[in-house]
């Protein structure tokens, strides 16, 4: 409906996903040790006239987080290159000489794609989309910023069993469901999220960030739009479903994932033009493939 006027500002996607851009975080953290250490030294200096011990300390408590969340990387980079000469023997597919793959579900016009592309500048970098409109998909094609040599978009039905995925088994880094999941069946659910497993590199992660359960939307959903618990048709025809963190813990460990992360993010949004405040509930999921997996 929106076409690409729909465009939104992502500056959360590399801070909340940084397994979207790892060599840049990576970058970007040593930048922010180096800032650090910098202020450190500076902060000891000012506590020489008394001030500032404690923003030394803090320096040195955040430091050392950042140290921890950069050896993090790297071992994950180890990980990735020791698989690399695993990796599959199918014929040629697109992207198929790539050595990070991302894949986002449900991409609509892109808004994830693009901010991808263009700050995850990793020359063995490809990205994967798909959306089941193939006007989303004909949106994501056409735009400027589209290019082949890096991206594939596809129309696809992530619910329909018989649609293959362009990429074989065990050769996907990243896979990223924004705000799908819930526009899909309930029972629907668990299948769709087996199969994308399967095309995770072992190590591989799922990302999700999607509605949670009681947020506001839910709250103000009228009588007669309930189609089954905690699911819900718009006026558009669209539906919804809110998640617990439980029942994606489900989803996703059933589809033989470890849990990384699972959070509620709670936030209140202020709509001063329409004075209309609101409570947000988020989720937040990060589930990777073992490396050894239990799945067949
Ligand atoms: C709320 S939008 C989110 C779009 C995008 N992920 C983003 O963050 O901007 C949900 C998208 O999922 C797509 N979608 C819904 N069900 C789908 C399905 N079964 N298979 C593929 N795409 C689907 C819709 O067409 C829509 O573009």
């Amino acid at each position: 409906i929106h076409e690409n006027r729909f465009f939104k500002d992502r500056h959360w996607l590399f801070t909340e996903f940084p397994e979207l851009a790892p060599s840049q975080n990576q970058n970007h953290l040593k930048d922010l040790m180096l800032e650090n250490k910098r202020n450190e030294i500076s902060a000891c200096r000012s506590s020489e006239d008394g001030h500032g011990l404690t923003v030394g300390e803090q320096h040195k408590c955040s430091s050392s987080t950042l140290e921890h969340t950069a050896q993090m990387f790297s071992v994950e980079e180890t990980v990735t290159q020791k698989l690399s000469h695993l990796e599959i023997c199918a014929d040629e597919f697109p992207g198929s000489s790539a050595t990070y793959r991302i894949l986002e579900v449900g991409c609509g016009v892109g808004n994830t794609v693009f901010p991808i592309l263009q700050t995850n500048n990793d020359p063995g970098l490809f990205v994967y989309c798909c959306d089941f409109s193939s006007t989303a998909v004909e949106l994501v094609q056409t735009n400027s910023e589209y290019d082949s040599s890096r991206c594939f978009a596809f129309v696809h039905d992530f619910c329909d069993e018989d649609q293959n995925y362009p990429v074989p088994g065990d050769s996907v880094d990243v896979i990223i469901l924004i705000f799908v999941l819930s526009a899909v069946l309930p029972d629907k659910m668990q299948k769709a999220i087996n199969r994308l497993s399967r095309l995770l590199k072992p190590g591989g992660m799922m990302l999700l960030r999607d509605y949670g359960r009681y947020d506001m939307a839910q709250l103000r959903f009228k009588k007669g739009q309930c189609l089954s618990e905690s699911f819900y048709v718009r006026g558009d025809g669209t539906r919804v479903y809110f998640f617990t963190q439980d029942e994606l813990d489900t989803l996703f460990t059933t589809a033989g994932l470890e849990k990384v992360q699972n959070l509620v993010d709670r936030r209140l949004q202020v709509n001063r033009g329409k004075q209309l405040i609101m409570y947000r509930v988020w989720i937040q999921c990060k589930y990777r493939k073992p490396l050894l997996s239990t799945t067949s």
